[in-house]
């Protein structure tokens, strides 16, 4: 469905993703982990064409998404709907109409100006929001959303693109785990009822056993575990996040029971977890 060709990204001296290849055949909800500088929000932003790529290629349906220019980068750009860490929606503004902005791209300059939506589109958030269980605040303006619910408001917005894919950086980094949960959960419903790819950049290795089919490993800018959550093993999560001996893997945990160790700060970023 999407195939990566020695895709490489570099900042001046700095090489962000080194000659990365893979292919996601099907509908996979597949986690990228790593330490923090890895690549992987680079990674995920240049599929979305919001980092430009040095070179490669990015296939899907025949197609390299890296060469797309004009209307058709921006159809692509809806066709795989982005979600932040950092929700990214317009606090002022209602929920209801933060969601039906996800419908911009697709209407006439004229009519996204005058910021006029159909009836058909107030129907449509509203439904993207009680499948996200929260139509009931779709009149508050955003901002008083706890961040949690404000996450759930991206992905119904994600979900008004009608995407072929969704890219989803560090969704549950700034959320407390009952609400990392709730996002993960809807994340997830959405890859099997939608039968959609789901890529989600993730800090934490729990959260990719959970909820992944796939888990790549990114250390570098390179791709150095790419499998089953099962083949994850301490000694390849060590390689991924280049820790030693005393690497806890616990330390790397949101989940709220499991390993008995809550991390009440919600995300430990892994490199911080690394001591030495
Ligand atoms: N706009 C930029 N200009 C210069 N260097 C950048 C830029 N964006 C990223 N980099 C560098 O590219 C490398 C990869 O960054 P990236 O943000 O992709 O990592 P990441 O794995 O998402 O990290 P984190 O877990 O902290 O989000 C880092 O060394 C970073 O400093
Ligand atoms: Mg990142």
């Amino acid at each position: 469905m999407i195939q990566f060709d020695k895709v490489t990204k570099t900042f001046g001296a700095r090489t962000a993703v080194n000659k990365v290849s893979f292919t996601v055949e099907q509908p996979q909800m597949v986690g990228v982990i790593g330490r923090s500088g890895a690549g992987k929000s680079t990674l995920l932003r240049m599929i979305n064409r919001l980092t430009p790529a040095t070179s490669g290629r990015i296939i899907f349906k025949g197609e390299d998404i890296l060469a797309l220019k004009g209307a058709t980068k921006r159809r692509w750009q809806r066709d795989c709907a982005m979600v932040f860490q950092q929700f990214n929606l317009v606090p002022r503004l209602d929920v209801v109409t933060n969601v039906m902005l996800g419908r911009l791209n697709g209407h006439g300059t004229l009519k996204s100006l005058f910021n006029i939506f159909s009836k058909d589109d107030v129907a449509a958030a509203l439904s993207a929001l009680d499948r996200l269980g929260i139509a009931q605040e779709a009149t508050k303006r955003a901002e008083e959303l706890s961040g949690g619910q404000q996450q759930r408001v991206a992905i119904a917005r994600a979900l008004m693109q009608d995407p072929h894919m969704i890219l989803a950086d560090e969704p549950i980094a700034s959320l407390d785990p009952m609400n990392a949960k709730i996002v993960m959960d809807s994340l997830r419903e959405i890859h099997e009822r939608d039968n959609k790819i789901v890529l989600c950049n993730l800090h934490t290795l729990d959260t990719a056993r959970t909820y992944c089919d796939r888990v790549i490993g990114m250390r570098d800018g390179l791709i150095v575990f790419d499998g089953p959550p099962s083949e994850l093993s301490t000694d390849v999560a060590r390689e991924i996040y280049g820790a030693d001996e005393s690497f806890n893997e616990a330390a790397t945990s949101t989940s709220i029971e499991g390993n008995g160790q809550t991390n009440p700060a919600g995300v430990m970023a892994p490199a911080a977890a690394v001591s030495g």
